[in-house]
């Protein structure tokens, strides 16, 4: 794996490596590299609490030492374009780059930059490493992905969590379901869309996500009713109490309390939302030993 772009990218094979990955390190069985003699540059153009925080605790356990950049302090704010920010990131010396952008396929405008990146979100098509580390959190749970019946729920349309899940869960077997307001659905992902009333009781996973108001325009989010919405198609305590016993909630946060689930429900018992923040350390951590074995793998037979 020279870089990690989209999950369309992976096979099931990789995924399922990455996630041994990632729990050898959480449970101690896995010693990953010291990369002390690296460096690492995070680039996110788009607002971030989760990603980035998890990757900066997973680049600096890995040794690695990191290049300070902001985009609101650089040379982007003089209009420098990102293959030109990029480039110079690896001219100075960068070994990898974690980018989050705006941009859905921003990554396609780098394709000639030698070092590999590891994209941290771009716009709505892609969240890699929020899937690998959704998945590891199911694996934890069930040890499989076969025959899961998954509940995706919400503003499907505009959800790179949504496309990236959709698209490793099908790989793996699992049965996707999606549920939302017509206007957020997105036909080109091949899921039957659901009442979530009607399958509450059947479904193993119930994967809420977040209302993206930040991509919807302004007669949308002015027409759009928090209520409305919850009572619709959020997790209320009513649908909560007919889950199955062995079920469990997830989202990627950062939650709408009270949109797209209860507020007293977001620590419940079945659910998952801060497990799936714990595991994308562990998750940020495998996909960069993963990424730089890989190369040092590559560089090596060169020389060999
Ligand atoms: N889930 C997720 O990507 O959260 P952040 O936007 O806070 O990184």
């Amino acid at each position: 794996m020279d870089n990690l772009l989209s999950m369309e990218h992976l096979t099931t094979n990789e995924i399922y490596e990455l996630i041994e990955i990632a729990s050898g390190i959480k449970n101690g069985s896995f010693k990953p590299h010291n990369y002390e003699d690296k460096f690492v540059a995070n680039l996110f153009f788009e607002n971030s609490t989760r990603t980035k925080s998890s990757f900066l605790v997973a680049e600096q356990k890995l040794g690695l030492k990191l290049i300070d950049f902001e985009t609101s302090t650089s040379s982007v704010q003089k209009g420098e374009s990102l293959y030109d920010t990029c480039k110079t990131l690896e001219q100075v010396g960068a070994d990898v780059l974690v980018i989050r952008h705006s941009d859905t396929t921003y990554y396609n405008d780098l394709n000639s930059l030698k070092l590999p990146i590891i994209n941290a979100g771009d716009g709505s098509g892609q969240h890699p490493t929020q899937s690998l580390l959704d998945l590891m959190t199911i694996y934890e749970e069930y040890e499989t992905f076969k025959d899961l019946n998954i509940l995706i729920c919400g503003d499907i349309k505009n959800s790179r969590v949504a496309r990236s899940n959709f698209q490793s869960l099908t790989a793996l077997g699992a049965n996707v379901m999606f549920s939302s307001p017509k206007a957020w659905r997105d036909d080109t992902l091949e899921a039957p869309y659901v009442d979530i009333d009607k399958v509450i009781e059947d479904i193993d996973i119930v994967m809420l996500l977040r209302v993206q108001h930040e991509r919807h325009g302004d007669e949308e989010t002015m027409n759009f009713e928090n209520q409305n919405y919850h009572k619709n198609f959020g997790l209320t305590k009513a649908r909560y109490n007919r889950l199955k016993s062995s079920a469990i909630v997830m989202h990627p946060a950062p939650v709408n309390r009270g949109v797209e689930i209860d507020d007293c429900l977001v620590e419940a018992e079945k659910s998952r939302i801060f497990k799936q923040m714990e595991n994308g350390m562990y998750t940020r951590m495998a996909v960069i030993e993963y990424i730089l074995q890989t190369k040092e793998a590559a560089i090596n037979e060169i020389a060999n």
